[in-house]
C-alpha cells in the first residue's frame, strides 16, 4: 500500500479561499486524494491533534486557532508522501518558508501557516485515526476507472 499522510487546510487558508490552490499543489505533485471532509474541530479534538505540543507555551493559542472555524481534513497517498509533503508545505513559520512552497508562496506571517501535514509514519497513523474510519478512505484503483478506456 502506498504511504498515507494527513493533510489539513487550516482555518486561515479556508478563510482566504486557498483550498483549491493547495489541493492542486498536491495533485500536481502526483499524490492521490483518498479521503476528505470539511468540519470545525472541537477544542478537545484540537488538543488531541496537537497533543505532542501540550507542554509548549504556544499550545493554547495553537488549539484556539485550529478550532476557530472550518478546516478541510484530507488523507493523501503516494511514494514517500510524509517527507515530500513536508517539503511541499515549506518551513513551519511561513515568513521563513522558501518561495515555491505552499507556505512560502501564500503567507508572509509567522503563525498563520495555512496547512498541516503529519511529520512521521507514527503521527500519520495516529492523526488519520482521529478524523477517519478506515472504511471512509477510498481504494484509489485507476484500473477500475472506465473513463480511462472508453
Ligand atoms: P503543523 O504540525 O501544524 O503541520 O506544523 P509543523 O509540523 O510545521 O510545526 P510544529 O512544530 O508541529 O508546530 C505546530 C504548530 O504550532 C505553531 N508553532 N508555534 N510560537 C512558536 O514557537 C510555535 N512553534 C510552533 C505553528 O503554527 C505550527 O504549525
Ligand atoms: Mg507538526
Amino acid at each position: 500500500m502506498p504511504e498515507r499522510t494527513l493533510i489539513i487546510i487550516k482555518p486561515d487558508a479556508m478563510q482566504r479561499a486557498l483550498a483549491g490552490k493547495i489541493i492542486t499543489r498536491f495533485e500536481e505533485k502526483g499524490f492521490q486524494l483518498v479521503a476528505a471532509k470539511v468540519m470545525v474541530a472541537s477544542s478537545e479534538l484540537a488538543a488531541k491533534h496537537y497533543a505532542v505540543h501540550k507542554d509548549k507555551p504556544f499550545f493554547e493559542g495553537l488549539c484556539k486557532n485550529f478550532s476557530s472555524s472550518a478546516i478541510m481534513v484530507m488523507v493523501w497517498q503516494g511514494n514517500n508522501i510524509i517527507e515530500l509533503s513536508r517539503k511541499l508545505m515549506g518551513a513551519t513559520f511561513a515568513q521563513d518558508a522558501q518561495p515555491g512552497t505552499i507556505r512560502g508562496d501564500y503567507s508572509c506571517t509567522k503563525g498563520f501557516n495555512l496547512v498541516h501535514g503529519s511529520d512521521s509514519p507514527e503521527s500519520a497513523k495516529y492523526e488519520i485515526s482521529l478524523y477517519f474510519d478506515e472504511d471512509e478512505i477510498a481504494d484509489y484503483n485507476l484500473s477500475n476507472s472506465r473513463w480511462l478506456n472508453d
